[in-house]
């Protein structure tokens, strides 16, 4: 378990220990050729493993990747049971290969509504990987920030009742109760396909997350383009708070 990795000055680091991405911009790229939504989305996942790979071979310890977010449901039927049926197949063809890369495969998010059998695949690729000490790898599947905290309340209150009646409640009292417990706030958070919001992901863990927009549509994200955010992420000076002064002193010393 984490505690808000917010509290000390963090060491320096070059390359982010946990990245967490928004993967936007399959449907734009399909209708920039003239192809229908699916092809965009079937291209992305091509993207997931070069990004996945990129990852490993970076040595990053966390990466997270917005699959499907709890308004994704308000997209026409159609579509959504086209991105079930790709969530299925990747989980059949990719969970034995991310095993032998060592990777540690994480599900987050409300997976109650979906089809049995996907239900069924992550939690057989969870158990399967649940020892392996490489990359972790989170897929946040109608996942919602909002919904997350929400949680995490009531889960708390249900584990303390007391407190409802005691003093204010700390903040980082509810981090063991987050989807996400297990895994360090990201440092780097990255969304392609040019929009510069966060769409209701990791809400509370991206308080001071460094935020990294590019116009890029996530099928043609690859490898450079995440050495680029990279690069854009070590130029930063994360003071959460502080002053730079006191940030150069700590690192100096
Ligand atoms: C991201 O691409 C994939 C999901 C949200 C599932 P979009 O499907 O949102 O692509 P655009 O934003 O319409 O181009
Ligand atoms: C965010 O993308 C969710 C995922 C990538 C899964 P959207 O395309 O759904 O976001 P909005 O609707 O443009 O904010
Ligand atoms: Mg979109």
């Amino acid at each position: 378990m984490f505690t808000s990795s917010t509290a000390a000055i963090p060491a320096a680091r070059d390359v982010p220990r946990h990245v967490a991405i928004i993967m936007d911009g399959n449907g734009r790229w399909a209708k920039q050729r003239l192809l229908p939504r699916v092809a965009g989305h079937r291209k992305g996942v091509e993207a997931v493993r070069a990004t996945v790979r990129a990852a490993i071979a970076r040595g990053i310890e966390f990466l997270t990747l917005f699959a499907f977010s709890n308004e994704n449901w308000r997209r026409p039927a159609d579509e959504v049971s086209i991105l079930m049926d790709l969530f299925l197949r990747a989980l059949e063809q990719e969970v034995a290969k991310l095993h032998e890369n060592g990777v540690r495969f994480k599900v987050v998010g409300d997976t109650a509504r979906f089809p049995a059998r996907i239900r069924e695949l992550i939690a057989a690729g969870e158990t399967l990987t649940a020892g392996n000490a490489g990359l972790t790898l989170t897929v946040a599947a109608n996942y919602g920030g909002r919904r997350d905290i929400a949680q995490a309340a009531q889960r708390y209150f249900a584990a303390h009742p007391e407190a409802a009646h005691g003093p204010p409640l700390a903040p980082e009292a509810l981090d063991p109760y987050l989807a996400m417990c297990y895994a360090p706030e990201p440092d780097l958070f990255i969304r392609t396909g040019g929009e510069q919001r966060i769409s209701n992901f990791l809400l509370w863990q991206l308080a001071y997350t460094e935020l990294h927009f590019t116009d890029l549509l996530w099928p043609d994200f690859d490898a450079a383009a995440l050495d680029a955010a990279i690069a854009s992420y070590r130029g930063r000076e994360r003071r959460f708070g502080r002053t730079s002064e006191q940030v150069q002193a700590a690192q100096g010393a």
